[in-house]
């Protein structure tokens, strides 16, 4: 299905959140295409998995499920393309195995968190946090840091489903290091200015939020 309609993957999304809407996907397929003309990666695998890459409505598994979905939806296409593609969606998950082994899967891992950072990434971190009921700020950085220490990553598996797990919270455990876990030189570059405004913005949310400003 090199052919597949927008119209017809529009429609699969309709049920989505905000920060995992199609206009995320659009995004992500954007910065995918652009990734792949860049490194050299075969374009329509990255075109095709990125517009699928979110498909499934459950979040937990969801690469897996819309890999599997993907796998179905295509059934027409040859079986190495779909292979490539689904190979892709499986691998978009940068906190989850398994590593993007291909160029291509390495371009959409990249364009996810690339849409994952800069003004976007604040953007989709208060939607998030707004859905929930979150609080919009508790503790300035450097207090945060001490408060979640060294293990991140189970930091966030214990408490981001917590009202008291703020956008400050998600940027300390998952969103600053982004920038550094990029797997092509194309999103390395383009991290960079993006991780910088996104650092400014929560330095000035700090700021802000404790009267200094
Ligand atoms: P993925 O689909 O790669 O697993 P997630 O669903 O974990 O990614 O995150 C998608 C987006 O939502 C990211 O921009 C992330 O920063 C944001 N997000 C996820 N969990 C939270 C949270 N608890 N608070 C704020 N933002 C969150
Ligand atoms: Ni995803």
């Amino acid at each position: 299905m090199s052919t597949i309609a927008l119209d017809f993957v529009r429609s699969l999304y309709e049920n989505a959140d905000a920060a995992h809407a199609f206009d995320h996907v659009l995004r992500v397929t954007r910065l995918a295409v652009h990734l792949a003309k860049a490194e050299g990666a075969d374009v329509e695998i990255v075109r095709v998995a990125a517009l699928l890459h979110d498909v499934a409505d459950s979040r937990r598994d969801h690469h897996l499920a819309s890999a599997r979905m993907a796998r179905d939806l295509l059934d027409d296409a040859p079986a190495t393309f779909v292979d490539a593609v689904v190979h892709c969606i499986e691998a978009h998950r940068f906190s989850q195995p398994p590593e993007p082994a291909t160029l291509e899967a390495q371009c959409l891992n990249d364009a996810d968190k690339l849409d994952a950072i800069g003004a976007v990434g604040v953007a989709r971190a208060f939607a998030f946090a707004g859905a929930r009921g979150s609080r919009l700020w508790a503790y300035p950085l450097p207090e945060l840091d001490q408060r979640i220490g060294l293990d991140r990553e189970a930091y966030r598996r214990a408490h981001g489903g917590s009202q008291d797990y703020t956008p400050s919270h998600e940027l300390l455990c998952k969103l600053a290091g982004l920038a550094d876990s990029m797997y092509t030189a194309t999103a390395r570059q383009l991290a960079r200015e993006r991780h910088a405004f996104m650092m400014a913005f929560f330095r000035r949310l700090d700021e802000e939020a404790q009267g200094l400003r």
